[in-house]
């Protein structure tokens, strides 16, 4: 029998305030039957009235099942189930969990208005205060806080503050949407008198971060403002509203927090903390003033990314006394959060100033140099009082160490942690193989990823930048959604990057969120972002309602770079390069024509999974003349490419655009660049090191693959990690042992974008790949499990916990003796692909329960557990 488990609604678990009006269930399975062959659902309002009822869909599909019953009224609860028949018409159990959700918006829009206490221009303040006290006549029975802001807030009712979420609102395209959220508040109200109340800060709405490279000049906007409604129900059935509106009072006295700005820090004095105001009745009253009210120009849109929060702390593990008297504190761990300290007996006024630093100079001084303007810096002025604990609200920091001056006494570790600050989701992906080094590369790639996931994807978490980089993330995501569940993260970030379309091209951007939109030419490797991006959530996620949103611009920013071309095919828009690469420029009409090339063809596919099929059709005509026009441009008559460096070879073997007669030659050059004449090293940058690996691969030179990836000199993977790397760095020599650190313009510590290499890991180490095909196959449903084992490891072992459920590869060696255990998890299937010369070689493979052998000799697993020897 089946059982119907992890029930999931737009990607979250029982989400609030969820407006798409057909919204998506998902669901996995569990229990010794196979197969699904039939789904029903079961939609119920206020867990009463059904309001949809599926029926058995005859269907093997268990994600992405959209809602197809009334529609939906906004603040409303619906519960859903869920029960399955399996592969013999056997039923499932329904769902036990209780699962529901609730809209939000919908279609009515806020009584509430767009409030602040401050008029004209902003000028970088400190957060403001406000609040309204009000009157609650009898019992309640539900209260749901719905809250947003521009700026960043922070709420209370009664004083108590209403969630662990961080950062809220989040990032969006400011100039065009912001998400709300919503909070059961229930708990902290009571009958009688109340205070709805919220801090609000600059944070990436009118911070320094939205004027950077803007002289310090606004952009979204000159100051934070605060929207929020209180809906409660009371046990008479009666509805109250509070909104915000000119009712709500700002105080002018400001509060403890003196400034705080995301590239800034911090800046507090603890003897103005007064919680007072924030509770009914507080005596500090006399200072409010009402508010005033804007109406800026922006939607207002559900959650769908995920909330950030604080995930775990770190403890320090060195503590070192300076001759200066300053203390610095090491956690082990490059990490993006904030400080957390404890003070006893604190005597008012004494100050103590925290910076933050990636790395220590070779005096032992913090180095902070490479976080250019922004000060980083956390600075507390004590209170007096018997015990003050502290971390910082609004602002966060890219950080190892802490250099502390003006500490009282002797700082001691207790009283002092990290907290780990990032987007909540859900870790899906492990590795570990037998090179202590690579496990070390892997962790540096996870925890990359934990430094850059805080909201939006990130190019770093330290320096007056933070900006959602597109090129960065299309080369990481597909390693980023092996890691953590990040349907939710990409899903609004997409929705950001389409929403910040440059002004004149209306292509898209080189980073998203994009406050400034300096960059006038969209730029080859960022811009198709737009295209890769929602192209993985297909593959991992199955999702193809990105893809179908997102179509037309996608469309547009091929179509505008061939309308540039004046006929020719050939580009060039690559205004970044291959950024950062080892002397080995690639000319620009090289990588945007190749670029072009790949993408056209993608696009073709995307068009033909949707259902768009003369407009395929009429892609792949014009993917055709790129290549064409590519060959002919950049190969010559005896198969010499022009662009002699790795990523133009790379490029157009991933792309497939090698003209027949060129590819033997380019398949040379590329071995002998990197092996002889680099002695065995790359010389790629942004655009070539993400497709090194997956080239070799598919070139049949795995064994030079294994080799390049554990090159320990300089550049590549694992030399950061022999100079003691924790996270991945922006340059291979960011630092280094022999010559310190590298160009201080531009030197993170904690930059993801090499870490893609770890797809390899899962992908090709331990084989675990999606099969999504043009018939609309989802990802997972069908996968297929391809290892592929190199000489220098003994054993590796992957584990992905995957949209369908759990798959795991893992293989052990001791010569060319294998064994290779797996997981195909219930409702798939997985195509098999021994890494043996011959399967005569596999013990007992036609034997074995689930395994089938097809005419062709392919071989499929249909789920359970397997464990098979074999030689090599
Ligand atoms: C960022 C990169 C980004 C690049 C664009 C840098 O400042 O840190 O990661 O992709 O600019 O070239």
């Amino acid at each position: 029998m089946l059982r119907t488990t992890n029930l999931k609604v737009e990607y979250k678990i029982n989400p609030l305030g969820m407006d798409e009006p057909a919204p998506r269930f998902f669901y996995q399975l569990s229990g010794d039957s196979k197969a699904q062959s039939a789904y029903r659902i079961i939609v119920t309002a206020e867990c009463g009235k059904t309001v949809w009822d599926s029926g058995y869909v005859a269907s093997a599909e268990s994600v992405q099942i959209a809602y197809k019953g009334e529609k939906l009224v906004e603040h409303t609860r619906y519960c859903w189930k869920v029960r399955v028949k399996d592969e013999n018409g056997l039923e499932s159990p329904w769902s036990v969990v209780e699962a529901y959700f609730e809209t939000g918006f919908a279609e009515t829009s806020w009584s509430a208005k767009w409030v602040s206490g401050r008029n004209g221009p902003g000028n970088l303040t400190a957060p403001e205060r406000m609040f309204r006290d009000f009157n609650i006549p009898g019992k309640i029975t539900k209260a749901r806080l719905y809250i947003t802001s521009l700026g960043l807030y922070e709420a209370y009712v009664n004083g108590e503050k209403i969630t662990d979420d961080c950062f809220t609102p989040g990032w969006t395209d400011y100039y065009h949407r912001v998400q709300y959220q919503v909070y059961d508040v229930r708990e902290f109200l009571r009958e009688g008198a109340n205070t709805l109340a919220a801090c609000l800060a600059e944070g990436w709405f009118s911070g320094r971060i939205a004027r950077v490279w803007m002289d310090g000049k606004p952009t979204y906007g000159n100051h934070p403002l605060l929207r929020a409604e209180l809906h409660i129900v009371m046990e008479n059935g009666e509805n109250m509203k509070i909104v915000t509106d000119e009712e709500f009072r700002a105080l002018i006295v400001e509060g403890p927090i003196r400034m705080s700005d995301i590239y800034m820090g911090e800046t507090y004095y603890a003897d103005r903390e007064n919680e007072n105001w924030r509770i009914p009745g507080g005596d500090n009253r006399k200072f409010g003033v009402p508010v005033h009210a804007e109406n800026p120009n922006v939607e207002i849109v559900w959650q769908s990314g995920e909330s950030v929060r604080r995930i775990m702390a770190l403890n320090p593990v060195k503590i070192i006394k300076r001759p200066s008297g300053t203390y610095i504190v090491d956690f082990g761990q490059n990490i993006t959060g904030r400080e957390r300290f404890t003070l006893k007996n604190t005597v008012a006024g004494t100050t103590i100033v925290i910076k933050h630093g990636e790395m220590l100079n070779s005096d032992g001084s913090l180095y902070t140099q490479n976080l250019r303007t922004a000060l980083a810096t956390t600075t507390y002025t004590c209170g007096a009082s018997d015990a003050e604990v502290y971390e910082p609200t609004f602002t966060y920091y890219g950080f190892r160490y802490l250099e502390i001056s003006g500490w009282p006494g002797e700082l001691i570790a207790d009283q002092i942690s990290a907290q780990v600050i990032h987007s909540n989701l859900e870790v899906t992906g492990t590795f570990a193989c037998s090179s202590p080094l690579l496990n070390k590369l892997y962790s540096n790639i996870v925890w990359g990823q934990r430094g850059n996931f805080l909201d939006i994807p990130s190019d770093c978490p330290q320096r007056d930048e933070r900006l959602g980089w597109t090129g960065d993330t299309q080369v990481f995501a597909n390693m980023a959604t092996f890691n953590m569940f990040s349907a939710t993260f990409y899903t609004k970030w997409i929705d950001d990057l389409n929403s910040s379309l440059l002004n004149e091209s209306l292509c898209f951007p080189a980073f998203a969120p994009d406050p400034i939109r300096i960059d006038k030419i969209p730029a080859t490797g960022w811009a198709d972002a737009g295209i890769i991006c929602p192209w993985v959530m297909f593959n991992k996620y199955g999702d193809t309602r990105l893809l179908t949103r997102h179509f037309k611009n996608m469309c547009h920013w091929l179509d505008w770079q061939v309308a540039n071309a004046n006929g020719s095919f050939i580009v060039k828009n690559a205004i970044y390069g291959d950024w950062l690469n080892i002397d080995a420029k690639t000319p620009e009409n090289f990588l945007s024509t190749a670029y072009l090339a790949g993408m056209t063809r993608l696009l073709a596919k995307i068009a033909r999974l949707i259902g768009f099929n003369e407009e395929a059709d009429r892609r792949e005509i014009i993917a055709k003349e790129i290549r064409e026009a590519f060959g002919r441009e950049f190969f010559s008559a005896d198969g010499e490419i022009s662009a002699k460096t790795q990523t133009a070879a790379l490029l157009a073997l991933n792309f497939e655009i090698v003209p027949e007669h060129a590819l033997k030659k380019t398949i040379e050059f590329l071995v002998n660049d990197i092996a002889v004449t680099r002695g065995l090293h790359l010389s790629t940058g942004f655009l070539g090191t993400p497709l090194l690996m997956n080239v070799l691969t598919k070139i049949g030179r795995i064994d030079l693959a294994y080799d390049l990836l554990q090159q320990t000199s300089y550049p590549g993977w694992l030399y950061p990690v022999t100079q003691g790397a924790t996270t991945m760095w922006e340059r291979w020599n960011s630092w280094s042992d022999k010559d310190g650190f590298g160009d201080v313009g531009m030197n993170s510590f904690n930059h993801y974008a090499y870490g893609a290499v770890g797809e390899w890991f899962f992908e090709t180490v331990c084989g675990i790949n999606a099969v999504s095909d043009s018939l609309g196959t989802r990802a997972f449903k069908r996968f297929k499990l391809a290892p592929q084992i190199g000489n220098s490891l003994t054993h590796a072992a992957a584990e992905y916990n995957s949209i369908y459920g759990r798959i795991r590869s893992q293989w052990k060696r001791s010569g060319a003796k294998v064994s290779w255990e797996f997981t195909v998890p219930c409702n798939t299937s997985a195509e098999i692909i021994f890494p043996t010369s011959s399967i005569s070689h596999v013990a007992g493979l036609e034997t074995t329960e689930g395994i089938s052998i097809g005419k062709d000799g392919a071989i499929f697993a249909a789920p359970g557990n397997y464990r098979f020897e074999f030689t090599l």
